[in-house]
């Protein structure tokens, strides 16, 4: 490999998910999740915006893909929406929902782009919410046969498999602190949570296993190893505690290490771990994905958790995000320790940036310069023989995001809201000169 260049195989794809972009949120027999409850809460969401129509992808598969395929992206991310495949959470296919998903696999496939599938990412059937959500067992359960059902359906049409999105986000943010859906905001709920999301992803790669398919599976995180503030060894402190709530506790139980001490001795977190849990939440998985957006310096305070995000300095995008490309290259060191060196890809990292339309044109430097830095980091990530395999800008397409409705975009391509129109911005335009040259 030349020393600028990415080498051959390496992926370049986008990433969206069901609930951000799909819209059709009432049709063909799609039922309801727990956002579209969650953003009638009113003061939960900005405006009370929900994801009716998002993006509206659902009626432009055809039109979306065909700019994927004209920008040159080789791979899209994409979620599926687990009540418009199993209304109600139930057990009963919807064969509209299949066919949807069906049409998108073999539509990229026309245009020569790899279907990357995530099972789940955050829109939780709302039925299943009410019987107690992430924080019941048997939502572990239920997640295996939905993904039983997605291998049956659609095994033959996926060429990358990721169990879930972000545990860390819908266990915390959504029974942690209640700031996503579903608002819940109870300490042992949540530690519930986080053992029901690692053993729904375990028994859903003991389930794939039995398939004999081919093609990979794996699970995306957003670790990050935020740096002491000081050098004060209290801060030292905080950096370690941040590292065990924000990743250990997720991905120790894959990797086969158990959940660390420190989250039940320090944190209070009681697992509901039962007798083979951890046998099954470690099934060999053949790759990981790496979520990364920034990183904030921490320092100790006397919460429970005994850390804090300290002040930053850094240049900051539209989300109030400091950008700290350095901090990937942390990530990913320590992420190829501690998972023996598995393959890896980046499967999000993008920017909302202040964007508008002038005459046709979205000039998007700030994103561009985003995209570039962490580009930079991860060829040196590459050189160092970290085995990283491809990239996943986030996003496709502006769209829904969560708490903050369509106020923050981090679109390759615009949306215009009103009409649907899309405009690639000139951020898509470097992408494509990415991606012909292998070069940043
Ligand atoms: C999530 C996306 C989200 C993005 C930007 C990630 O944590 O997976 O759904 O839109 O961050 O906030």
């Amino acid at each position: 490999m030349a020393d600028n260049l990415f080498p051959k195989d390496f992926l370049f794809g986008s990433a969206t998910a069901s609930y951000q972009v799909e819209g059709a949120a009432y049709e063909d027999g799609r039922t309801e999740c727990i956002w579209d409850e969650f953003s009638r809460i009113p003061g939960k969401v900005w405006c009370g915006e929900n994801g009716n129509v998002a993006a509206d992808q659902y009626h432009r598969v055809e039109e979306d893909v065909a700019l994927m395929a004209k920008i040159g992206l080789q791979a899209y991310r994409f979620s599926v929406s687990w009540s418009r495949v199993l209304p109600n959470g139930g057990r009963e296919v919807n064969e509209k929902g299949i066919a949807y998903y069906r049409f998108l696999c073999q539509t990229l496939h026309r245009y020569g782009i790899k279907a990357c599938l995530t099972i789940y990412h955050w829109d939780l059937p709302k039925e299943l919410e009410a019987k107690g959500g992430w924080a019941n067992r048997e939502t572990s359960y239920a997640f295996q046969f939905y993904a039983e059902t997605l291998y049956r359906e659609l095994g033959d049409l996926v060429d990358m498999w990721i169990t879930m999105n972000e545990p860390f986000c819908f266990c915390y943010l959504g029974y942690g602190n209640g700031v996503h859906a579903p608002g819940r905001a109870d300490w042992n709920d949540f530690a519930s949570a986080v053992h029901h999301a690692n053993l729904a992803h375990g028994l859903a790669v003991e389930s794939y296993r039995k398939t004999g398919l081919k093609a990979p599976i794996g699970i995306v995180w957003n670790p990050i190893l935020p740096r002491p503030a000081t050098g004060r060894d209290e801060d030292k402190i905080a950096a370690e505690r941040a590292s065990v709530f924000n990743n250990e506790i997720y991905m120790g139980p894959v990797f086969g290490k158990g959940y660390p001490t420190l989250a039940t001795s320090e944190f209070g977190l009681k697992f509901p771990i039962e007798k083979g849990d951890e046998e099954i939440i470690s099934a060999p998985i053949d790759f990981y994905g790496i979520n990364y957006y920034n990183e904030r310096p921490v320092e100790r305070d006397s919460s429970l958790l005994g850390f804090k995000d300290a002040g930053t300095w850094e240049e900051e995008t539209a989300m109030k995000w400091p950008i700290v490309e350095k901090g990937l290259l942390r990530v990913l060191r320590w992420m190829d320790s501690y998972s023996g060196h598995l393959p890896v890809y980046i499967t999000e990292n993008g920017s909302a940036e202040e964007d508008c339309v002038k005459e046709g044109r979205i000039h998007d430097k700030g994103r561009i310069d985003y995209i570039r830095k962490h580009l930079g980091v991860m060829k040196e990530a590459i050189a160092e023989g970290i085995p990283l395999k491809g990239y996943f800008y986030w996003s496709f397409i502006d769209n829904y995001e969560w708490t903050f409705g369509y106020t923050r975009r981090f679109g390759l391509v615009w949306c215009d809201y009103m009409t649907l129109r899309r405009i690639p911005k000139d951020s898509a335009w470097y992408m494509r000169d990415v991606i012909r040259s292998r070069e940043e």
